[in-house]
């Protein structure tokens, strides 16, 4: 196992998590999605009808979340596996909300750090550069056109058997980029250090090669 950190960042469908989970495997590391924790917050609001603008019960609801990740990188909330459940439509555009708020971001953050800080581990997210890692070893942003990932999205359904509409993609997308970049809090930005691959026509074997090359 590499005793270094590899820090990933890139918007929503760029496939981050995909090219970290063969990443790690090759390089015996771990890979961390730090998605599924926003996820697990956000599925917990939903299923237990919390406001997320009450501050109050965003707190309580912080102070007793237990997230945590087997080995096979299924994620479980209290308790329970909800690998599945948190990849839901409704619950992106939760997580895309529920992510805007300082109280859920600092203790995850922390939680992050104390996870990564014996190295070894590919972690994917929006902040890992700027926020979380920026000490990390490698640090890298993953980019592709809002297109090219809205086409992936589809294609993705279309050969799970799932119904799924273009265009109703695109918009979610496009919804998503423009709150994860203009949030006040830890926006999803380019760090000047980390070195960008524009993935829009690349398979995920060539973007797989990239990562390895950047890591050397
Ligand atoms: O990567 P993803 O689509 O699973 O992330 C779900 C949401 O969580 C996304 O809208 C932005 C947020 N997120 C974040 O704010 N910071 C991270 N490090 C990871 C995800």
């Amino acid at each position: 196992m590499k005793k270094i950190n590899i820090a990933i960042d890139g918007p929503s469908g760029v496939g981050k998590s995909t090219i970290a989970d063969i990443v790690a495997e090759k390089l015996n590391m771990r890979h961390l999605d730090t998605g599924a924790m926003y996820r697990c917050v956000a599925y917990k609001t939903l299923k237990d009808g919390v406001n997320i603008q009450d501050e109050k019960a965003m707190s309580d609801l912080m102070d007793t979340i237990d997230i945590h990740f087997d080995e096979d990188n299924h994620v479980y909330l209290d308790g329970e596996d909800v690998s599945k459940e948190i990849r839901m439509n409704n619950v992106s555009m939760q997580a895309s909300k529920t992510s805007q708020l300082g109280i859920v971001r600092k203790k995850l953050v922390n939680l992050q750090q104390k996870v990564c800080a014996n190295k070894g581990f590919i972690v994917d997210g929006r902040d890992i550069c700027s926020v979380v890692l920026p000490d990390a070893e490698v640090k890298i942003f993953m980019s592709a056109s809002s297109k090219a990932r809205a086409q992936r999205r589809y294609d993705e359904y279309i050969s799970k058997g799932i119904d799924a509409d273009y265009e109703t993609i695109y918009q979610d997308i496009v919804a998503r980029d423009y709150q994860d970049m203009h949030r006040e809090i830890s926006p999803l930005v380019k760090t000047e250090d980390a070195i960008e691959i524009d993935t829009s026509d690349l398979t995920i074997d060539e973007v797989v090669s990239k990562v390895l090359d950047i890591v050397g």
